[in-house]
């Protein structure tokens, strides 16, 4: 089957990653189109992935946007759709991996007459997005979609409490390679003499630098924690939260823990510096959708502590192979990481249990295998000339 990925994104955020896995096993006979250029492709191309940049300005409209400024973005999207219907054409399938791919990929599917899939990587509520956002989202996938793969059941829920057809959906979680994340304990040494972490308990948070990732809620945590806990931030600002940033580093002088909170910025090397950590934190404020970063710490063997909330109770299970606490509770936070500073064995019980189930649960070749079966379903099923009468129309 051949296969036109489309994503809107050219920085690689947990969507995009997670793109980079389905796309490779259909590399020699399918291309990634992305609507702006940036890292993303880079990391396309080392995985030997076909990809093309179809926009010629990225799209402006923004998850919050209202319905005058999604009309506004008409303008720019003509010669984008344009672009995409003419590609289309060579493919079998059209599949949007974000929400600006699923307004283009629904408009491609209809010219093109193509069969679409929409993998939902968001939890469609108030929270996340505006009300015009949602709606166009959900009238465009029920109506051009033939499937909608799910990140999580709590983005699956989401989709159908916001009029989305359930009938559509099918929950596929991201999958992982557990090689990529085994560390020898001399690189483990290593990164931590670099990075100044000898002697010290290690709370590592892996994401981008934005509100809703709350890391600000971590380091509030942190001023509850004793001296030798330290925390790493990883991550950058991925979509221009600047003022968020600048936050982060006034809390940070103001309740003087500069030599207790470091700011790595983007890193590749995700997986070591996991390895580094004694504890990952999952502060999200807003449900998650799904959490890449809570299964890549299981799968480094890391005990993990995560917002109890959207994917993530899905993903973790309280005192059995990880640790949640309420969103936005930094108290409750701070207590979990003293716990894990006092209750060493317990702990790596937890991590070592938290690593064996992740480890099958979302391993990579499973979950590929999932998705080649829906895709080859989708194929069999879909007939262009009768298939939009055939759905019902939200
Ligand atoms: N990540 C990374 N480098 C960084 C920070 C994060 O490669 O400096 C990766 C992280 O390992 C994870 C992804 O970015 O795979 C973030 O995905 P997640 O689902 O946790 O959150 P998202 O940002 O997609 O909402
Ligand atoms: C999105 C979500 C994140 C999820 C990722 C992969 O970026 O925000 O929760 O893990 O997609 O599905």
């Amino acid at each position: 089957m051949k296969i036109l990925f489309l994503d809107q994104s050219g920085k690689p955020g947990g969507a995009e990653l997670c793109l980079i896995d389905i796309a490779k096993p259909y590399r020699d006979r399918s291309l990634v189109g992305l609507f702006a250029d940036g890292d993303f492709r880079k990391l396309l191309q080392q995985h030997d992935i076909p990809v093309e940049i179809l926009a010629n300005q990225p799209i402006q409209v923004r998850k919050q946007s209202n319905f005058l400024q999604s009309l506004a973005s008409v303008g720019q999207i003509a010669p984008l759709l344009a672009k995409v219907v003419q590609t289309a054409k060579k493919y079998d399938v059209i599949y949007a991996n974000t929400q600006k791919a699923l307004v283009i990929g629904a408009l491609a599917s209809f010219l093109a007459r193509r069969p679409l899939v929409y993998h939902l990587h968001d939890i469609l509520s108030s929270e996340h997005f505006s009300q015009t956002n949602l709606r166009i989202a959900v009238t465009l996938a029920n109506y051009f979609a033939s499937l909608v793969i799910a990140n999580s059941q709590a983005s699956q829920t989401a989709f159908v409490q916001a009029g989305g057809q359930e009938k559509l959906t099918e929950i596929v979680y991201n999958g992982f390679d557990s090689q990529n994340y085994q560390t020898s304990e001399f690189e483990v040494k290593k990164i931590r003499e670099q990075l100044g972490l000898e002697g010290k308990f290690v709370v590592g948070h892996f994401s981008r630098l934005a509100p809703w990732k709350g890391q600000h809620i971590l380091i509030a945590a942190l001023s509850e924690c004793p001296p030798e806990v330290t925390v790493i931030l990883v991550g950058d600002a991925l979509f221009g939260e600047q003022d968020y940033v600048q936050q982060l580093h006034e809390q940070v002088a103001k309740l003087g823990l500069e030599n207790r909170v470091k700011f790595l910025g983007f890193r590749a090397d995700v997986p070591q510096l996991m390895a580094a950590c004694n504890l990952v934190a999952h502060t999200s404020t807003a449900p998650e959708p799904f959490g890449r970063v809570i299964v890549e710490a299981m799968l480094c063997g890391k005990p993990v502590v995560a917002a109890k909330a959207g994917g993530a109770i899905e993903l973790v299970e309280h005192g059995v192979n990880g640790f949640l606490v309420t969103p936005g509770e930094s108290q409750e936070l701070a207590q979990v990481i003293n716990t894990c500073v006092a209750e060493t064995e317990m702990t790596a019980s937890i991590a070592n249990r938290g690593k064996a189930i992740a480890s099958v649960r979302f391993d990579i070749v499973a979950i590929n295998q999932q998705i080649a079966k829906l895709l080859n379903q989708l194929s069999d099923d879909y007939k262009p000339t009768n298939s939009r009468d055939s759905k019902s129309v939200s």
